[in-house]
């Protein structure tokens, strides 16, 4: 078992932060990440691909990068087929890999960075999906026992970026496979969001297949977000925010142009690029640091920042978010 001691974290987080981990492991299998939870380190911190959070210091104790890898079919029916994915499989790459056996069903989360391990997490989501839509169950092992465990999809207590891995059992439980149900005949496809219509029609598809989904959601995502390989960043920094009807309608007398999306239990859904827009940051550069130009609920790292410089741009974004619109954002990422 190869131990790297005091590595610089840079190409292992997407805003290419500078963090250093005191010791780190490389997980390849789950009788390797047993035996290593046995030696004498505190505390532990798992990893994936590194694309949702920030690092404001160095990490103590003990990083374990989850590379667990291997994607096998476990059952087909006549038109589902189930898949159990290592954890430590890139995001991406697997959703291409999809695409080519003709399983559908994740198409519209193409390009988004990570692990599949990190995906349940978050719940991650785009274009009218999310990863609870074709999700089974998982496994993962307590890190403080070495245990096995199983988590069913009720268990994970999926919200909107959300599940029980961001809340009670925060940093606990290491996740070594993701199974999903995907489509491999009758695929449902999802194309109610209107950046994927008007790709559709301007490529004048129109029988799409999963294929010229994906490729038109890499399309979206390639012109408004930046790839961290040129620009640090970690996608959305912060959650749309949720906000009763009453407050809502407050704020919509005041600024008539508000964007927003009706939910259920009488709550609204307003996009926090807006707010951040309306509020002048976009495309604002601060030091080494700045609001995205073409997506201002990302913000960048444009080559020296430190974790705490653009810890203190957020602060000042939601401060200033907050004054004018009486509304509190809440980082989507971690930060650590
Ligand atoms: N908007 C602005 N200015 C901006 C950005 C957005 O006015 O600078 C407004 C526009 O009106 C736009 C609306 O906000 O129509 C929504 O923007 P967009 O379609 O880019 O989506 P989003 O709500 O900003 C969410 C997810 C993304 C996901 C997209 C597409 C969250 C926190 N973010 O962004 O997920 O790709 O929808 O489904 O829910 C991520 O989680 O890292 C991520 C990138």
């Amino acid at each position: 078992m190869v131990i790297k001691k005091n590595l610089s974290l840079q190409t292992y987080n997407t805003f290419g932060l500078p963090a250093k981990a005191a010791n780190l492991i490389k997980i390849n299998s789950e009788v390797q990440l047993k035996a290593t939870l046995k030696l004498p380190y505190q505390p532990i911190f798992i990893l994936g691909g590194g694309s949702n959070m920030l690092l404001t210091k160095d990490v103590a104790g003990l990083v374990l990068k989850n590379e667990i890898r291997g994607i096998s079919v476990i059952r087909k029916n006549k038109e589902t087929v189930a898949l159990k994915i290592g954890g430590g499989e890139n995001w991406h790459t697997f959703i291409l890999w999809c695409i080519k056996q003709g399983y559908g069903g994740v198409e519209n989360l193409s390009l988004i960075p990570g692990t599949v391990g990190a995906s349940p997490i978050q719940n991650i989501g785009a274009y009218g999906v999310e990863l609870k839509d074709v999700f089974l169950k998982l496994d993962a092992i307590e890190i403080a026992t070495g245990k096995k465990r199983t988590f069913t999809k009720e268990d994970c207590l999926f919200g909107y970026r959300d599940s029980v891995f961001k809340k009670t059992l925060k940093g606990q439980y290491f996740i070594t496979a993701v199974y999903l149900q995907l489509t491999h005949r009758a695929h449902q496809l999802n194309m109610d969001y209107g950046a994927i219509k008007k790709i559709l029609e301007e490529r004048k598809i129109k029988r799409p297949t999963i294929k010229a989904i994906s490729d038109a959601v890499i399309h979206i995502r390639a012109t408004k977000l930046p790839d961290p390989a040129d620009l640090g960043n970690s996608g959305s920094f912060f959650k749309n925010p949720e906000i009763s009807r009453q407050q809502f309608e407050q704020l919509q007398k005041r600024f008539p142009a508000i964007v927003f999306y009706d939910l259920p239990n009488n709550q609204v859904k307003v996009p926090a690029g807006w707010l951040i827009e309306q509020c002048g940051w976009k495309g604002k550069r601060v030091g080494n640091t700045g609001a995205h130009a073409k997506q201002a609920l990302v913000l960048v790292n444009y080559g020296a920042a430190t974790g705490q410089e653009i810890e203190a741009l957020a602060y000042q974004i939601v401060d200033s978010v907050y004054k004018r619109f009486g509304i509190r954002l809440t980082p989507e990422v971690n930060i650590i």
